[in-house]
């Protein structure tokens, strides 16, 4: 079973999607690490995220071993994997490690923004999670704040507003729900709330099926 858990930065979809995954025994992917590890690649090397040559150059290195890097949540990072994230030639490379990912063993659960679009079309089910910029700002604020991260609420607010539009605006593989995506808006929602929905949603498509 393939489960694709889109949705805009701090909409839930890491907590849902490892849950998830637990629940069903298939393996788990934060694609999101993936753009930041060629973002962090990229910033370490002295280059600018935005130059497509530098960009792919990183992407192409990129292994296993980046993603466990604590660098990968700052929110430097972020801005940066949403620009290096706009460039074709960066998805393009990325792809294949992601679906093979996706077929292995009993299949897997990934989350990121283009899963039930572009990686996993054909997942056996696609979530998309939603929320108010305002509440994933304070999601964010409070795990910066967790991490002892010197973190301002209001430019938290304007750095998730800037790496939305990003993310909706660009021309390949944009922040769009897929049209068979069961969508959720987790404003008011806590995690077991969330988990609940979607487990339902899968339940009765499994049925259906
Ligand atoms: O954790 P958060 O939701 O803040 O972000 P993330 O999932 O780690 O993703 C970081 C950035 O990578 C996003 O802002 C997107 O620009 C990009 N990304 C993407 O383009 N496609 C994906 N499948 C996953 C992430």
């Amino acid at each position: 079973m393939i489960v694709a858990v889109d949705g805009p930065a701090a909409s839930g979809k890491g907590t849902l999607a490892r849950r998830l995954a637990r629940h069903f025994g298939l393996n788990y992917l934060d694609t999101g690490s993936l753009y930041r590890a060629v973002a962090l690649r990229a910033l370490t090397a002295g280059a600018d995220p935005a130059d497509p040559a530098a960009a792919v150059a990183a992407a192409r290195q990129v292994e296993v071993g980046d993603l466990d890097d604590l660098r990968l949540r700052d929110d430097k990072v972020a801005q940066a994997a949403s620009v290096v994230a706009a460039i074709p030639g960066v998805r393009a490379a990325l792809l294949a490690f992601q679906r093979d990912f996706a077929r292995r063993g009993e299949g897997a659960v990934l989350d990121g923004r283009d899963i039930g679009t572009v990686v996993c079309p054909d997942a056996d089910a696609k979530v998309f999670l939603t929320a108010t910029v305002e509440a994933r700002a304070m999601r964010r604020f409070k795990e910066l704040q967790a991490r002892s991260a010197a973190a301002i609420y209001e430019r938290v607010l304007q750095d998730m507003k800037l790496r939305d539009a990003r993310d909706r605006e660009r021309h390949t593989a944009p922040l769009v729900r897929a049209s068979d995506a069961f969508e959720l808006d987790t404003t008011a929602l806590d995690a077991d709330a969330a988990f609940v929905a979607v487990l339902r949603f899968i339940g009765e498509r499994r049925q259906r099926r």
